[in-house]
């Protein structure tokens, strides 16, 4: 069989890791696709800052021809933001690829548009790694759940805010003292505020929205309150009263359901709720189903070699599509439920 080639846009924290498995786990990727698998080019910004490890001879500066050259069966996006990933995401299509991202702010603003690039190219779009990092969310919500109806999807879905949150329950840390903690463990994005602000916790949120209740909704529609605001003291006030604070993502149908809402807030939880236990940057989260019951997924949210193994499933999956010549599952069948920000819940 004829091997896979597969495109890397960015090499930072986890595209790095994505770097080294594909060349350290060859052998096992290939036996798990049935073809092996080659890491044909990585096109990053500055070359001079990649990291250790990484195969310089693949290097590029020029993601648009690596992505234009025609023979790339996969990308993988990792560059994070919403240009130039999005242009290079739809060049890909457009040039016969798939695609498996990491990208929650441009699958959150853009990932109607998206879907509809690759149906029409019968190419796949993944992005378990958009998600909570190694946790699988994104496809159990599209595949395992898929013949149930979720009605809530709530927790804990960003590292950073949660891993400062722990640190400033736990050990006393300052907020700044703990963010640039969590900034050199790789947990961060690159512009923390998305972090802090609740942009990205509210990005995942309105991804698992839109897949949990099969309709559209974005990250506008996402009602957002970061950890800024949270001091000191009110973590002292909520340990006085056998709690902590969580910032948390909370996705529900109506009850009539008729329409959804999503919102991303700090919040006081039990000393004894499951939740209060997730430590550093760990995330949980609670899929509430019909049929299924409740569901806990909890795992390592973010960094680079649990981020890392996301893509990788994702690429496994996507490499396979290509070789059956068939794709995943797409995005056509939407009820586009309403969505209200503010709704009562
Ligand atoms: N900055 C993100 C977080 C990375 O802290 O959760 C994982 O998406």
């Amino acid at each position: 069989t004829r091997p896979l080639k597969v495109a890397l846009l960015g090499c930072g924290v986890v595209g790095s890791e994505v770097a080294r498995i594909m060349t350290t786990q060859a052998d096992d990727l290939a036996a798990r696709i049935g073809a092996p698998v080659e890491l044909a080019g990585i096109a990053v910004r500055r070359p001079g800052r990649v990291r250790e490890g990484v195969p310089t001879e693949l290097v590029t500066t020029d993601a648009t021809a690596l992505v234009k050259r025609g023979d790339i069966d996969v990308v993988v996006e990792v560059i994070g933001g919403i240009e130039p990933a999005r242009t290079l995401i739809t060049t890909a299509f457009d040039h016969g690829a798939s695609v498996v991202s990491a990208n929650k702010a441009l699958v959150a603003q853009d990932g109607a548009a998206l879907h509809a690039a690759a149906e029409q190219r019968r190419a796949d779009l993944y992005y378990e790694a958009a998600v909570a990092g190694a946790i699988p969310l994104v496809r159990p919500l599209r595949e395992s759940l898929a013949g149930d109806k979720v009605n809530r999807v709530l927790g804990i879905v960003n590292g950073t805010t949660n891993f400062i949150l722990d640190r400033m329950d736990g050990s006393g840390a300052g907020y700044s003292e703990a963010l640039d903690e969590a900034t050199a463990l790789g947990y961060a994005e690159a512009d923390p505020t998305a972090d802090v602000e609740g942009f990205d916790a509210a990005a995942k949120a309105a991804i698992l929205a839109g897949i949990a209740f099969h309709t559209r909704v974005t990250l506008d529609d996402v009602h957002r309150e970061g950890i800024t605001e949270v001091t000191a003291a009110d973590i002292a006030s909520a340990k006085r009263m056998g709690c902590t604070v969580k910032l948390l993502a909370i996705c529900e149908r109506a009850a009539d359901g008729r329409s959804v809402t999503a919102r991303v807030h700090p919040a006081m939880i039990p000393l004894s709720h499951p939740l209060a236990s997730v430590r550093e940057a760990y995330n949980a989260v609670f899929v509430e189903a019909d049929a299924a019951g409740q569901l806990m997924f909890y795992g390592p949210g973010a960094g680079g070699s649990p981020t890392a193994s996301a893509v990788l499933g994702d690429l496994v999956a996507a490499c396979r599509n290509k070789l059956a010549e068939t794709t995943g599952p797409g995005e056509s069948a939407y009820s586009r439920l309403p969505v209200s920000p503010m709704g009562d819940v």
